[in-house]
């Protein structure tokens, strides 16, 4: 399935790998016309969620940014991977998959010294050549370049979080914010991370799109007014033991989500996958070890989704970052960070949601794929699917083609994204459109000429029924 996926997306737009006419570049993808369209409805989603439906704030901010900021935040001390290299060739390995992929099993929370002796132990040798590994060291994941040129050029660094640029304007939204806590503020946008190994197509990628949400929150009160709107939901816990169903209400009752906030956003994330059209059934609540977690963040949990074809994939983090974030930038900018209600002064904590885009772009690719005879067809939602209709002629003489053009106008002006396509026979044209995802087909035929009607057909049954061009839009939003 998965090569098929991948074929599919290369041939119609979706993803495919950057920079092919030069051999490529590892970590890097291309979104194509239809993949373009679906990203962005991706992120309109989350836009909904979180902007329209929570009111948070959103924000955009530089992607490179002066080395000061990076050394507050500990990223220039702490941002690190385990590292070691073939003696014999001199391959690198990130460690910990090296480990996981010869040992096959999972090494979360295994610190340094840990997988170093287990690699000992067990004999781990280098995949290519069969020889021993050096040491394994932490290598830092930041980009560094230089701003302005001669003696007088600054480090930077590109970002390897939106969340950073989001902190450094507090002042500004604390004020926007009317200066009342909880205000959450989104950030979309691009994030680089110099991987050891980019891995699996859009899973491990080099430069990748993020949506983070920092909602900041008086420590005291972490508490989530709407955890009611998900508690009732049935969730998958993966532990070390395994996994068991239990529901967001019950986590939070036995302590085991201990800020209701963060379950609340877990629960949030889980429906947030299921409009995007993952499979809920492959989704799975997961708790990071300590010695696993961002050394930012107090408690983290992720959502998980588990791709038949690739394993366990963290789709989003959500995690107490505490004050830890504010506190650093204060402590290196002088500037203040704290805020005054009714008199206490004190530190916001911060609530973060992390979502990747390009890999709940994955998800959406796996889950929506379906084969039913010799058709193949990306199933997705109305509001992931790349247009909303496509417009044909049945064939381009005797002016059908010249009405369809017609038709997919006044469509296109009534703001419906529609495309036009008028090559190969009706039959190609219908799986170009179930290969892209399309849920509609509109066909322009010879009775159209006759009556104004035109044939409308829908993806997932097959049913195909005639609709006046007059009521065609309408049909369609319905
Ligand atoms: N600000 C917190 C943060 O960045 P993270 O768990 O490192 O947390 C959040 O990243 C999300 O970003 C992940 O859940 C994942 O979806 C996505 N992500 C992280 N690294 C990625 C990479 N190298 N390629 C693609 N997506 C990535």
């Amino acid at each position: 399935m998965y090569d098929k996926i991948l074929d599919i997306s290369r041939r119609r737009g979706i993803v495919y790998p950057s920079f092919e006419i030069y051999g490529g570049l590892s970590g890097f993808i291309d979104y194509g016309p239809v993949g373009s369209r679906i990203k962005n409805n991706v992120e309109e989603l989350i836009r909904r969620f979180y902007v329209v439906d929570e009111g948070f704030l959103e924000v955009q901010c530089p992607t490179l940014s002066p080395e000061e900021v990076w050394i507050a935040s500990g990223h220039v001390h702490g941002f690190k991977d385990y590292m070691t290299e073939c003696v014999k060739c001199g391959e690198p390995y990130r460690a910990d998959h090296l480990v996981e992929e010869a040992l096959k099993k999972k090494t979360d929370g295994l610190s340094l010294k840990d997988l170093q002796d287990l690699m000992s132990k067990e004999n781990v040798t280098c995949p290519k050549c069969k020889g021993k590994l050096g040491s394994v060291y932490d290598y830092n994941l930041m980009f560094q370049t230089y701003v302005g040129p001669g003696a007088g050029k600054q480090t930077a660094y590109l970002r390897p979080e939106t969340a950073q640029t989001t902190y450094l304007a507090f002042r500004r939204l604390w004020e926007f914010a009317r200066k009342k806590l909880p205000f959450g503020v989104l950030q979309i946008g691009h994030s680089f991370r110099n991987e050891i190994s980019p891995r699996q197509g859009m899973i491990r990628l080099r430069e990748f799109n993020q949506a983070e949400i920092q909602c900041f929150v008086d420590p005291e009160k972490k508490s989530a007014p709407r955890l009611d709107e998900v508690a009732g939901m049935k969730v998958r816990l993966q532990t070390k033991e395994g996994t068991s169903e239990t529901t967001i209400r019950k986590l939070v009752d036995e302590n085991k989500i201990k800020i209701p906030l963060i379950a609340y956003f877990l629960g949030k994330s889980v429906n947030l996958f299921k409009a995007m059209g993952i499979n809920p059934e492959r989704l799975q609540l997961r708790q990071h070890e300590e010695t696993e977690r961002a050394f930012y963040s107090s408690d983290t949990w992720d959502v998980e989704y588990t791709s038949p074809a690739l394993g366990r994939i963290e789709l989003v983090g959500v995690a107490d970052r505490t004050d830890y974030d504010l506190k650093a930038h204060m402590n290196l900018s002088k500037q203040d960070m704290t805020v005054n209600i009714d008199g206490r002064k004190f530190m916001p904590h911060v609530v973060e949601v992390a979502y990747g885009i390009d890999r709940p772009i994955y998800c959406i690719l796996e889950s929506c794929y379906a084969e039913e005879g010799d058709r193949t067809i990306f199933k997705f939602t109305k509001d992931v699917a790349p247009y909303m209709a496509g417009v044909f002629p049945l064939v381009k003489k005797d002016g059908l083609a010249e009405k369809a053009m017609e038709v997919f106008t006044s469509l296109k002006e009534g703001g419906l994204y529609v495309f036009y396509d008028e090559s190969g026979s009706i039959g190609k044209k219908y799986a170009r459109a179930d290969e892209i995802g399309v849920p509609c087909c509109v066909t322009v035929d010879y009775d159209t000429l006759k009556d104004e009607s035109v044939t409308l057909r829908e993806r997932d049954s097959k049913n195909q029924y005639r609709v006046k061009i007059a009521d065609l839009k309408k049909e369609l939003l319905k």
